[in-house]
């Protein structure tokens, strides 16, 4: 068999996998998503232990640049274990939804969960705009506009903190509420900035795609027989692709793929549970914090509310660096691609909802072939302005 061969289907699938460094997403409900000046705030932010209630967890203790911004861990912990696993942080504005049950429709709104998370920042809204006018004023001021005046407020508020931090929520008028939250939502939208410049650089299987557009020997020698076998079954016989697919290996959907949950007796819903969250959250596209209009929200508008395949269903990650990074799965449950492979050639039914996964009954040289692939789907991290 000419591995090299492909049918029109399979090239134009392929030339769809090739990353194309051009291609970002600028979020209209964020103004400052492509100024570099927002980036470098947010890159302060993100490396920022304060904003956190014991000082000591900032966005990379998770997201660690040393660690493909992640941590290496099943279930992520900040001052306590949570119940899922880190997601990367690296080319991520092609949304529309975050988090793995996609609670989020913004990337600057996505960043608002971890710091009021009682198990990750513990932080509260209030402290955090204390701290952003005390450390960072000029640079917020600069993108934002003044910082309003916090001088009378408490140290502590927020209407999802602890029950003292509630109720100090309470006892705000209505105005400094707004304040407060705008500020916040404020540092959502330039941490989101500063993760709009993570991209990923080019792997060996870009170089491949390239030698078949452009017939040339040497770059088709990019991945070895056994990876271009492990291509052929991604996009044939495994059918990864139907789900694993574009530039990212995502389709940015939700699927049940019959992963067993960690904690049986608190089995995770997935996006099912997800639904209303994001519709009635504050931060949300048609929100009072939002920069567009509420009927350019498509993706909240029309959001499929009553879909029965949503019971168990997660965001299909993306492939890139996948090998880099073990452990897999919403909550870390494989160790390793081995493991990863040994499941979707038989999979077991789904303990929630109702699996998509069909029995493949790859053999073990096919799912080795799968795993080089997967390994050879490896390049670099870039920190890139968006406007390039
Ligand atoms: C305690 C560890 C921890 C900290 C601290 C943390 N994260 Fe995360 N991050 C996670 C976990 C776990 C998830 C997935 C959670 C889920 O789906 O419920 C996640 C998901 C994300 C995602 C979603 C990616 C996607 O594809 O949907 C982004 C973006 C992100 N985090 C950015 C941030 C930013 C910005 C901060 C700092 C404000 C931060 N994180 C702080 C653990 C952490
Ligand atoms: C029906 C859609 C679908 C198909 C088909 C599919 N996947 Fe997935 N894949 C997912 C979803 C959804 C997850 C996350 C599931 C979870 O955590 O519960 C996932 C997770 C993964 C992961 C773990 C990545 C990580 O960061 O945790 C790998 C690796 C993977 N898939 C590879 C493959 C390969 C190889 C194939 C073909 C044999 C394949 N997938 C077929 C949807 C799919």
């Amino acid at each position: 068999m000419d591995l090299d061969h492909w049918t029109p289907d399979e090239k134009a699938q392929l030339a769809a996998m090739r990353l194309t460094p051009a291609a970002i997403n600028i979020d209209p409900s964020n103004r400052v998503a492509a100024l570099p000046e927002a980036a470098q705030l947010g890159k302060l932010l993100f490396n920022d232990p304060r904003f956190s209630r014991n000082g000591a967890v900032s966005c990379a203790s998770c997201h660690h640049p040393d660690r493909q911004f992640q941590d290496g861990l099943p279930r992520a912990q900040g001052l306590s274990e949570g119940v899922r696993r880190t997601m990367p942080v690296v080319d991520v504005t092609a949304g529309p939804w975050f988090f793995w049950d996609g609670r989020k429709d913004s990337l600057w709104a996505q960043a608002l969960g971890p710091l009021e998370d009682q198990k990750e920042h513990g932080s509260n809204r209030l402290h955090d705009a204390h701290l952003v006018q005390e450390h960072y004023r000029t640079g917020y001021e600069a993108l934002f506009g003044p910082v309003p005046d916090l001088g009378k407020l408490p140290q502590n508020a927020s209407p999802l903190g602890t029950e003292a931090e509630k109720a100090a929520w309470q006892k705000l008028d209505s105005q400094a509420r707004t304040d407060i939250s705008r500020v916040f939502a404020n540092m959502g939208k330039a941490l989101a900035a500063y993760e709009a410049t993570l991209r990923f650089g080019d792997s060996r299987v870009d170089q491949y795609i390239d030698g078949i557009s452009k017939n040339d020997p040497k770059l088709l020698a990019a991945l070895t027989p056994a990876e271009k076998t492990g291509l052929h079954l991604f996009l044939g016989k495994a059918q990864c692709a139907t789900c694993h697919t574009g530039p990212l290996l995502t389709d940015h959907q939700f699927h049940n793929a019959a992963v067993p949950p960690s904690d049986p007796r608190h089995a995770d819903q997935g996006r099912a549970a997800a639904i209303q969250k994001v519709l009635t959250d504050e931060f949300n596209c048609m929100g009072p914090f939002s920069d567009t209009k509420p009927d350019q929200c498509g993706e909240l508008r029309f959001i499929a509310k009553d879909d029965p395949h949503m019971l168990g269903a997660f965001k299909t990650p993306g492939l890139r660096n996948v090998a880099l990074r073990p452990p897999y799965m919403h909550a870390g449950q494989f160790a390793t691609l081995a493991d990863v492979m040994r499941h979707y050639s038989k999979p077991p039914n789904a303990v929630v909802g109702t699996s998509e996964l069909k029995t493949l009954d790859l053999s073990e040289t096919e799912q080795q072939d799968l795993i080089a692939l997967l390994h050879a789907l490896s390049g670099p991290i870039i920190e890139m302005p968006p406007a390039q």
